[in-house]
Parts: structure tokens; sequence; C-alpha cells
């Protein structure tokens, strides 16, 4: 997915001091946002919003990209790890966030590098559709979460107005379905049935996306929005009147989900918040705490090494 940075995104940054792709101040900046693209950004960031809970302490992106929603929940009281197992991406988040609690994790979401109860909340966006093995997933997400921590995953809706009137019945079929080659619609009932047996409760959640749906489906109308940017507006203001109708009913075609992990809340921690050796464990046996060496971590049970390269922690599995 290439850089693109978005007006509403700098001016965000700018209030917390970041530097993202489409910033004025970034000298190298080649990247600008076409008005499609500041839409769904917008989009789903107004989603993120309504949905993540305000807590300070550890959070995880989970298949984070470059870092395009970091945005809408960056807050200096927070330490923030992405993960990603592509390097390019992280590399770009490493260029724009310079910031000392934003953490860059190359690393499988099934094994993620963490020990458990580690997070106090979380997120992951437009990655479930590329995940073959959901459950795997979601297991991996409840180890590492508190329990009653929120986390925000997004996946796309297999039961949208647009498959039902496009596929039928198929649409009602309760599964996991690959829609291409590493691309996947999820039906809400058989997310909840994993949900259910991962241990995650589901809280609430939107739907939004039409007018995305919409012009992916008629190319040319990408072309046209670009060459006529006064139309974004007026389709701007349709979407989110989608998103506040049918979207509360679950028929748009991407859907975010506040969910929570089950289980007793652990008392307020009385020790000083945890640093990023606190928070690793081995992907490969869990152990931790990792040993800190100059060039990385290493594990002490399976000899396992994970260098650091510049600030990105490589915790890929051989
Ligand atoms: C479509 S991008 C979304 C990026 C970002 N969340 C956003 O919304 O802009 C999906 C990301 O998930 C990552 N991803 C997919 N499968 C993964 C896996 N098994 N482990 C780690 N990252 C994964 C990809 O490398 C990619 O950066």
């Amino acid at each position: 997915m290439p850089p693109q940075g978005a007006p509403e995104q700098s001016r965000a940054a700018d209030s917390v001091g970041i530097v993202t792709p489409g910033d004025s101040r970034d000298a190298g900046d080649t990247w600008r946002p076409t008005p499609i693209q500041h839409l769904f950004d917008q989009s789903d960031r107004a989603r993120l919003k309504e949905l993540l809970p305000s807590v300070p302490g550890w959070w995880v992106d989970i298949g984070a990209g470059w870092g395009r929603l970091l945005p809408a929940y960056f807050d200096p009281k927070r330490n923030i790890a992405l993960i990603d197992q592509n390097l390019t991406a992280l590399e770009t988040v490493a260029r724009f966030y310079p910031h000392s609690n934003v953490h860059l994790i190359l690393a499988d979401a099934y094994r993620l590098p963490f020990r458990g109860d580690a997070f106090d909340a979380g997120l992951s966006v437009r990655t479930f559709q590329q995940i073959d093995t959901p459950e795997l997933l979601l297991q991996e997400i409840t180890r590492v979460l508190r329990p009653q921590a929120t986390f925000v995953l997004n996946y796309t809706n297999k039961k949208s107005l647009l498959r039902i009137v496009r596929y039928g019945l198929d649409s009602f079929r309760s599964e996991h379905q690959a829609v291409s080659d590493n691309l996947f619609c999820t039906h809400p009932r058989y997310l909840e049935e994993l949900l259910r047996r991962s241990g995650l409760t589901p809280l609430r959640s939107r739907s939004c996306g039409l007018a995305e749906q919409v012009i992916k489906a008629g190319g040319y109308l990408d072309r046209l929005l670009a060459k006529a940017p006064f139309l974004v507006p007026p389709l701007a203001l349709g979407d989110r009147v989608a998103s506040h109708s049918l979207g509360r009913l679950g028929l748009l075609p991407n859907v975010f989900a506040a969910l929570r992990k089950e289980g007793t809340a652990p008392p307020a921690a009385a020790e000083p918040r945890p640093g990023l050796a606190d928070v690793l464990a081995c992907p490969h046996c869990r152990k931790f705490p990792l040993n800190t060496l100059e060039t990385g971590y290493a594990c002490s049970d399976c000899d396992r090494r994970f260098p650091c390269q510049g600030r990105i922690l490589d915790f890929r599995l051989a």
C-alpha cells in the first residue's frame, strides 16, 4: 500500500507533534492523498474515534501498515506497538513517527512477541480481510489483551447490502469466505461464534464504506472524482448519512466492531509504567522476560535472537 497522507491527518498530527506523510514540514514529501483516499481515511478514523476507549497504557495495532490510522489514537501518554509483517511499511512509520512511545515490531500476527495480558487496548484495521485462519488471530489477540481491555476489529462484511444484491442467498452463509487470493470477507454471525470461543465479547459495531464500495465497483468514478473534486464533499455527506442509517443496521461493507476481553480486570498497577522489555516475550516459546542485548533481544529458552534494525525490532521466526 503506498503511503498517502491527508490534509486532515496533518492537522490532527500537528496537535500532537507528529509528522506524517503529506505534511508540508517533510522536505521529501511527494505523497498527496487523492480526495477519495482522504474520504476513506476520514471515514475509518471517525469509526475508530467512536469505538476506541480513552485509556492510557499499552496499545497494539495489528497489521498497522505505514501507520495511516495512528493520528486517530496517538497519545503521548500511551505506549503504542505497531505490528506488521511488511518491513517497508514499518520503515515508513519510522520515518514519519520519531516518537519514543511508538514501537515498531516486525512480526507475524499469529505469533505476537508479547507476554499475556500485556495490552490495555488495541485495534486491527483492514487486516482481518487478509487473514486465512481467523480463529488463530483471535486467540492471539485474546492472549495479549488484559481482561476487560477493548479491541476494535475491522472486517469486510459478507452480509452487506451490496453483496446481498450481487450474490443473493450466498451472502447469508455464515463463513469467512475467500473472495480472491489473500482476500476474505466474513459473515457477522460467523465472527460472533469465533469471538465467543476466543473469550471476546462484542460490545457494539458500526459499518461504513458505502461510497468506497461504489467507487471501487465503477473504476471510472475514481477518475471522475479526481478530475472533479467538488463532487467529493456531497459524496462524503452521503457516506456519513449512510453510515448513520444503514451502517447502524450492519448493512455496509466495512465493519468496525468493539470487543472486550472477558475476565476480571486486574487492580490498577502500583508499579511504574511497564517499558517495552516488560511486555515482550519470545514468539516461539512464549518465554519472558527476554534478555536485552546491544543489538536487540534474545530468548534464554530457545536461544532465538531478535535483532533491532534502526527502530524496527525483528521478531519474525525463520
Ligand atoms: C490493507 S493493510 C492495512 C494497514 C492499516 N491497518 C490501514 O488500515 O491502513 C493490511 C496490513 O496487514 C498486514 N498483515 C497481513 N497479514 C499479516 C500477518 N499475518 N502478520 C502481520 N501483518 C499482517 C499487511 O502487511 C498490511 O500492512
